[in-house]
């Protein structure tokens, strides 16, 4: 296992429709045991592939007491709305309030390609719904209006020339 390099706003892969997860193979669970390595290491409770350079529609969590792998995600129901601070691994856990659905059901296929679907609600549903998004080449600060995501862009850059 080893921990990957996180890619940060604002590299490319990070914009990117990912590609399906075909093969469910011995590489593919070696890559989800470093992503959660990678994950664990940087205290996030999320991490998709696009995160550690990889243009591919996959992620692991670890959030709220709802552990998984998610390959080829979507989110099949949403209801209610929330309001909270979210940040992300890629933009330098700076946090900003997003509204996301209360609840959500998750679709994917797990490590040997077996569907399943999954409810959650309040952090781990914010966070199925984040990590889908960046699948789809979205980033939470795509979700803010654009003052607000300048914002959070400068602190996130300020904050990276003082490392
Ligand atoms: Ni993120």
């Amino acid at each position: 296992m080893s921990v990957r390099k996180i890619t940060e706003y604002p590299e490319k892969v990070l914009a990117q429709v990912g590609k399906p997860v075909e093969k469910f193979d011995e590489e593919l669970e070696k890559l989800c045991e470093d992503m959660f390595e990678t994950m664990y290491d940087a205290e996030g409770v999320g991490l998709a592939a696009p995160q550690i350079g990889l243009n591919l529609r996959l992620f692991v969590m670890d959030c709220d007491g709802i552990k998984l792998i998610a390959a080829n995600p979507e989110i099949i129901t949403k209801s209610g709305e929330q309001s909270g601070q979210e940040g992300c691994l890629s933009v330098g856990k700076v946090p900003a309030v997003v509204s996301r659905a209360e609840k959500a059901t998750l679709r994917a296929q797990d490590a040997k390609g077996e569907w399943f679907e999954r409810e959650a609600e309040g952090y781990a549903a914010r966070c199925f719904q984040h990590e889908t998004d960046h699948c789809d080449g979205k980033l939470f600060i795509d979700h803010l209006p654009k003052m607000r995501k300048d914002m959070v862009v400068k602190r996130f850059q300020k904050e990276k020339r003082w490392k």
